[in-house]
């Protein structure tokens, strides 16, 4: 397959591009760099420095590259971010998609799989949550996601493309080399800010709440391995490729694991106590997350290799252990 990866030089898509690579496919990456890093590019693939909402640039990508499946992972995910400043998000997730998808429909590129959030969902009203639950977003990040699901429905309706959205939960870890990892600037995520500690970088880990209605107060949350996800994001490509309609899937691991059971793993994997402080809730926690990916499995045939959490941590420190400053120096 000839792929194009959209946003491959950020976490979750340098990760699916060494799995692309490492699966013998040809790829290509356009990125803009703004979250991404040209040290997580694969040497292996093409790469192109540009911005999907510049319309010259893709369609002169297109004319260049014959594609068969674009993966697109250019977006904007942080979601306190978002709250503060949604036109960013509207403008990068939904404009983007927007000229992307003007740019598809003239280049004849009819599949594409594309970066969806369990944000979604936002307050469940049952775990674990099915793909056809409720999708009531409480942040413009999980809205702008929805609101690109909806685009891809109507013009795939009328363009005759098809696409695969990967609902992700709590994406985290990193790949088995060590050669790329999670880097966010600032960094928002729990398991990163956790490993700050045993690296010197953070005396302590904030808790965010500990009164939720959950085992032992704190929120529980999906956790899924990078690698797997990236593996969902081959299979959805073959799957269009095979002529697959278009669907939308969850990828969570279906465990929920507590704050306080991610920080003790954390310290039985860094050998560090990790001190930890009960601090407020964070605005916009839902209690619980944790996802059915019953429907990836039996008809994408997906199945994570790396449920573990003690594996997950065990990548991810094996990453921020030997680049405590990411991708920086
Ligand atoms: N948390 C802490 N302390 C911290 C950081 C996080 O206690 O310093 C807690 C959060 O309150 C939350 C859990 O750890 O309960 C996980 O938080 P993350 O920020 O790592 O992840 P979220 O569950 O908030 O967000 C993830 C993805 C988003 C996605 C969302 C879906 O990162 O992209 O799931 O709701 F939108």
């Amino acid at each position: 397959m000839n792929i194009l990866v959209l946003g491959g030089a950020g976490y979750i898509g340098s990760h699916t591009v060494y799995a692309l690579i490492e699966a013998g496919q040809n790829v290509v990456i356009a990125d803009n760099l703004l979250t991404g890093f040209e040290q997580a590019v694969h040497p292996k693939a093409k790469f192109y420095k540009g911005d999907i909402r510049d319309r010259a640039f893709l369609d002169a990508l297109f004319a260049k590259e014959h594609i068969d499946v674009v993966i697109h992972f250019a977006a904007c995910s942080l979601v306190g971010e978002s709250v503060t400043q949604p036109l960013k998000y509207y403008d990068n997730n939904l404009c983007g998609t927007k000229v992307l998808l003007e740019a598809m429909v003239k280049a004849g590129v009819d599949k594409i799989v594309f970066s969806s959030t369990a944000a979604t969902y936002g307050e469940p009203k049952r775990v674990p949550i099915l793909e056809d639950d409720p999708t009531e977003p409480t942040n413009p990040y999980g809205e702008t996601k929805l609101s690109m699901e909806k685009m891809f429905k109507w013009v795939g309706a009328a363009h005759g493309i098809r696409y695969v959205s990967l609902r992700y939960f709590n994406a985290c870890g990193a790949h088995e080399s060590g050669e790329i990892g999670e880097a966010h600037n600032p960094e928002s995520h729990l398991i990163p800010l956790i490993l700050q500690v045993p690296n010197g970088k953070r005396e302590f880990i904030s808790i965010f709440g500990d009164d939720y209605p959950t085992k032992d107060g704190t929120c529980v949350r999906d956790y899924i391995h990078v690698t797997d996800l990236a593996q969902a994001h081959i299979l959805a490509a073959q799957y269009l490729m095979a002529g697959g309609e278009s669907d939308i899937f969850n990828l969570g691991n279906g465990v929920g694991f507590t704050v306080k059971e991610v920080v003790d793993v954390a310290r039985a994997v860094t050998g560090h106590p990790i001190p930890a402080r009960v601090e407020p809730r964070r605005a916009g926690d839902p209690a619980q997350l944790i996802a059915s990916s019953e429907k990836a499995k039996t008809v994408l045939g997906w199945n994570p290799q790396h449920a573990s959490l003690e594996e997950i941590i065990a990548s991810a420190w094996k990453w921020h252990s030997t680049h405590p400053n990411g991708y920086g120096k």
